[in-house]
């Protein structure tokens, strides 16, 4: 489901050199006793998740798209990148059925938040409010707002019917908060992550709310968990791409640029910087993970990335087969003068840039470039995709001898900020 090609890379170490370290690395991590193995409840999750909540998932769902206008989904960092990339992926950027999902909690600016609460003015609303720990600042700002919102409109009752919480089981403000009010709620499991925990309520509800298959998503992961149960290089994509990365770091390649030739892929991308950022840059370690949309950029990084300081490598996401194709019209006058293209595919034409720019970088620029195809962009790829992402920034991560699964560095920020807004 997922191939990868590295011919476009030039490595000074062979792959294969690191098969023990992998072995001894995939080893912990299956017997759960890797750095922050207390995280790792995703890695069994595709097989293990609880179908019991699973169906009263779609359940909720079913009724969000027979009553809602208009889905807040209220979340931030986990709680919200995964359930937008996979909306954004396989519903495109203008999707035209009901409900819209808007993706709030993620920001305090005031402008955003005034004017989503005046978009939903006239539209039946739904909020789902998404938090682990229950007490993120931007999400808990924007949830009170949006909740006064709702009882305002609807009345205390009605509106605890259009709030569903996806939060911890039993512990943390929101869960309390949900269970005094009545609110639905839905478990976002102890022993998984904010940004591994997208195949989770934390974004099944979202994603199924949008319309779209999660069996199938679920289908895929456990597809993908499957292939990657080996821990042999030759046979684990997830694993021989951790391995390349570490190879290239070491050739001073300190930048990751993702690149992908779609826009609906572009929150894929922000998706994947969380992931690997969020794990992999700590103690003063880690590969900076950046992201460019191509053709779109070629017209603004573009000239950086042929010509500018080497000390990045870029990871092409290419997508096959596209979901829709258009074929370029033939034009009597030819004023354009594009005649030439008449006939062809327009994905045609974005995989011929695709082709000329991986040349273009490589062979002229000598940038080393990964490139992961991936089928399509259904349910079962999306599905499949974020597991080999996980498993893959697992062990590239614990190749460094850092814990994947924690992100101490995130609190400083909100220690000065409680401070001046007076929380302690
Ligand atoms: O990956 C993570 O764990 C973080 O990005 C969290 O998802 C993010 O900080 C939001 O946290 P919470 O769900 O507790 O509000």
């Amino acid at each position: 489901m997922i191939t990868l090609d590295y011919t476009n890379t030039c490595l000074k170490e062979d792959v294969a050199s690191y098969q023990p370290l992998v072995d001894k690395i995939h080893q912990k991590l299956m017997n759960k006793t890797c750095l922050g193995n207390d995280f790792t409840g995703w890695v069994d999750w595709p097989v293990d998740y609880d179908k019991e909540e699973f169906a009263r998932i779609k359940e909720v769902a079913q009724e969000i798209r027979e009553r809602a206008d208009v889905l807040v989904v209220c979340g931030i960092g986990g709680s919200y990148l995964g359930a937008r990339s996979a909306i954004e992926m396989m519903k495109g950027l203008y999707p035209d059925d009901k409900p819209e999902i808007i993706f709030s909690g993620n920001t305090v600016s005031s402008t955003y938040l005034a004017q989503t609460l005046k978009h939903l003015e006239g539209k039946s609303v739904y909020v789902n409010v998404i938090s682990k720990s229950g007490t993120t600042t931007e999400t808990a700002v924007a949830f009170r707002l949006y909740e006064k919102y709702l009882e305002e409109r609807y009345g205390k009752q009605e509106a605890a019917r259009r709030i569903i919480a996806t939060t911890d089981k039993a512990r943390g403000t929101l869960k309390n908060l949900a269970d005094k009010k009545g609110y639905r709620t839905f478990v976002i499991p102890d022993d998984i992550g904010g940004r591994f925990s997208v195949f989770t309520a934390v974004g099944l509800l979202p994603i199924a709310a949008a319309g779209l298959d999660i069996d199938k998503l679920m289908a895929g992961c456990a597809k993908a968990r499957e292939d990657y149960q080996t821990s042999d290089l030759e046979a684990n994509a997830a694993y021989k791409y951790a391995v390349l990365r570490r190879i290239l770091e070491k050739q001073g390649k300190n930048v990751e640029f993702f690149v992908c030739y779609d826009p609906a892929i572009t929150m894929v991308a922000e998706w994947w910087k969380q992931l690997f950022g969020e794990s992999e840059g700590k103690e003063g370690k880690g590969i900076l993970p950046a992201s460019v949309t191509f053709t779109t950029d070629l017209h603004s990084m573009g000239q950086f990335i042929q010509e500018g300081t080497k000390n990045f490598f870029e990871t092409t996401l290419m997508i096959d087969k596209p979901q829709e194709d258009l074929i370029f019209p033939e034009d009597a006058d030819n004023l354009d003068n594009m005649n030439y293209l008449a006939g062809k595919s327009i994905d045609w034409v974005n995989k011929m840039a695709f082709k000329g720019t991986v040349d273009a970088h490589f062979n002229t620029g000598g940038n080393d470039n990964i490139i992961l195809h991936l089928d399509d962009n259904s349910e079962f790829s999306y599905g499949y995709m974020i597991y080999f992402f996980f498993r893959a920034c697992a062990l590239t991560v614990l190749m460094l001898d850092v814990n994947p699964f924690n992100q101490p560095g995130v609190e400083v920020y909100k220690k000065n900020m409680f401070k001046l807004l007076g929380k302690i």
